[in-house]
């Protein structure tokens, strides 16, 4: 639960950089997430390449902190025979795993979305080269936070119903 807890989109970072073995226990963490059939329909690009992030900051106006990180990840949505219609939800699991995972390395991040918006999807793609059938999903920005962030209980009883919602 503290995990849950402690994450929070961070959107400042110091220029500290993120070590690989850290980037790879987050892709493990990715690659361990659950998915329909066990279609695990994902690739995973890590951008650490100045120029490149730039240009993905570019991608939407909440992308902005990608211009201020070293490092970022985006998880591509692959096709899968099996179970299509759920790719959506693998690659939601996936990029929260990766949150989760920066969370307890002590590093910050921030989801930025993507899939299923045309603009966004087409310029990640240009600036990365992704052809074919697979699209990027969502952008990771990772680095270490500036500064702490309080957290919000966001608890809410009046949100939850057993069995049947209404009378
Ligand atoms: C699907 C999705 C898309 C998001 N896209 C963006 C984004 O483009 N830019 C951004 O700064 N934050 C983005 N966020 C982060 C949300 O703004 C953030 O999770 C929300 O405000 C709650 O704050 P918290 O993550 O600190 O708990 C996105 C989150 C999700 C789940």
């Amino acid at each position: 639960m503290n995990l849950l807890l402690e994450r929070k989109s961070i959107r400042r970072f110091t220029n500290k950089e993120i070590t690989k073995e850290d980037i790879t226990k987050m892709l493990k963490a990715a690659m361990q997430a659950p998915s329909a059939h066990n279609q695990q329909p994902w690739e995973f690009i890590v951008v650490d390449d100045r120029e490149l992030l730039d240009k993905l900051s570019l991608a939407s106006t909440g992308a902005w902190m990608l211009k201020n990180v070293n490092v970022a990840i985006v998880p591509l949505l692959l096709p899968t025979d099996k179970s299509p219609h759920f790719a959506i939800q693998d690659l939601s699991a996936a990029t929260q795993n990766i949150l989760l995972e920066a969370t307890n390395l002590g590093i910050g991040s921030c989801w930025i979305g993507a899939y299923p918006l045309d603009e966004r999807v087409k310029h990640i793609e240009k600036v990365l080269n992704i052809t074919g059938n697979i699209h990027p999903f969502s952008m990771i920005a990772l680095g270490y936070p500036k500064d702490s962030k309080e957290t919000i209980l966001r608890y809410d009883k009046s949100r939850i119903h057993y069995n049947k919602r209404g009378e």
